[in-house]
């Protein structure tokens, strides 16, 4: 039976049997930055440590990953954190906590946000500190807290240092992650015709669309405030590349399409709101209401090859997200300005950048020039601009001012890059 497409993407990807429910996970099936290289939680392990000097060293920090696969990260994370004080002689990880309740947590005011995908906003800046704390004494692996917030079951062999839950838990201190998580969470297609925008419905087993009901307003509001309207079809056509259905055909689909990502919206603005003091940190490949991608991003992958999407639960079904609504909706939440970067300058700002040492260093430090070499070639397959070096990443600061972000953390965004 013909569905929406969050529907299908739902019950494909998180319904019984689902894609990223049951089965060997993510990595299985596609390359993301946790798995292509140990530089990208390096990285992040030095943001973690940048985080606690600016929030003080506070009794317990957070590190939760929203999205967590199989725990890749928090597992890497985990080991660099204890590895680090087994070189300093601490040990010790704060031991893992039975459940976590949700607590609902109180969004702030909604306030119109300037649609200007490359300007970052500033206006709340002035409830936001930026004043670095300094101080602390207990090392930061008798503070931390890893939590994986995933929809699959905790795998059997996670340590038990790091928290399991299908729930974003309340007052997070500290960094939230978010790693190619937006990108599946579910979201609906639309068409446009002379009639206005419908829902694209799509039959979960073939993969056939067809078109369903008019948008709901709220949806209409956020393509007209989003994804500026593509080409209305000549209506006198009478040949495919015309478009005379009607809401109740259940003819193929031949017509430019739009992808609403509202659903996203709501559910980073729903994560930021988890977040007490500190960090929010997504990164996804994605576009800027500039640059939407003509006939949408939709696509499958199954054993590290892309197919067609079908959402019947053999292959993952993602579609690439629309980074600055997405800001704008954390931004609403947060009330501090945010930052949207890409994953190049991310990473270099946190000491990865992908480049060749100096062949200078080479005759001075033959073993040094090794290993720099070594750490450069594990770094570029993660800044390549063509590839997940033009993914974006999206920092979302919480009582926190962008100013105690890592400096360059978001250089300009190279709008003609591929995403
Ligand atoms: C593409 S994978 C990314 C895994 C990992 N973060 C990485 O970068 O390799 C997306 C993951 O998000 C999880 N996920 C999707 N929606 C979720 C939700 N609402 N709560 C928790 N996990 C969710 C899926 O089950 C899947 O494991």
């Amino acid at each position: 039976m013909a569905m929406r497409w969050h529907q299908a993407m739902e019950r494909a990807l998180y319904g019984t049997d689902g894609f990223f429910v049951s089965g060997a996970g993510p990595a299985a099936h596609f390359r993301t930055s946790v798995h292509a290289s140990p530089v990208f939680a390096g990285a992040l392990l030095r943001l973690i440590h940048h985080l606690d000097g600016v929030l003080g060293f506070p009794s317990v920090f957070d590190v939760v990953d929203v999205g967590a696969g199989r725990g890749e990260l928090l597992r890497s994370l985990s080991v660099g954190v204890s590895g680090e004080s087994a070189r300093s002689g601490r040990s010790g990880l704060i031991p893992a906590r039975a459940g976590s309740p949700e607590t609902p947590t109180t969004t702030a005011t909604v306030r119109p946000s300037p649609v200007n995908p490359l300007t970052i906003t500033t206006g709340y800046d002035d409830s936001c500190a930026s004043d670095l704390t300094v101080g602390g004494s207990v090392p930061l692996v008798e503070r931390v807290r890893f939590t994986a917030v995933e929809l699959a079951p905790r795998p059997d062999d996670l340590p038990e240092e790091i928290r399991w839950t299908d729930r974003i838990p309340a007052g997070v201190t500290g960094l939230l992650l978010a790693t190619e998580w937006l990108d599946n969470v579910p979201l609906d297609l639309a068409v446009h015709s002379q009639h206005g925008w419908h829902y694209l419905l799509v039959d979960p087993t073939s993969g056939e669309e067809t078109i369903g009901d008019p948008l709901s307003r709220a949806d209409l509001d956020w393509l007209s405030t989003w994804w500026p309207s593509p080409l209305v079809p000549d209506s006198d056509s009478s040949t495919g590349s015309g478009f005379r259905a009607t809401p109740t055909d259940r003819t193929p689909v031949p017509l430019e399409r739009v992808e609403i990502g509202r659903t996203r919206d709501e559910a980073w603005a729903d994560a930021v709101g988890h977040v007490e003091r500190g960090l929010a940190l997504a990164v996804d490949y994605g576009h800027l209401r500039a640059e939407r991608p003509v006939d949408g991003t939709l696509t499958g992958y199954r054993a590290g090859r892309q197919v067609p999407p079908v959402p019947d639960g053999s292959c993952d079904v993602t579609a690439h997200v629309a980074m600055d609504s997405v800001a704008s909706a954390g931004e609403r939440v947060a009330r501090c300005a945010y930052l949207l970067g890409a994953q190049r300058d991310g990473l270099r700002a946190l000491g990865a950048d992908g480049g060749r040492p100096p062949l200078s260093l080479a005759a001075g430090d033959p073993a040094g020039y090794v290993r720099a070499l070594a750490a450069a070639s594990a770094a570029a397959e993660l800044t390549d601009p063509a590839g997940l070096g033009g993914h974006l990443w999206l920092w979302q600061p919480v009582g926190l001012s962008t100013d105690l972000l890592p400096a360059g953390c978001a250089g300009p965004i190279d709008t003609a890059a591929p995403s």
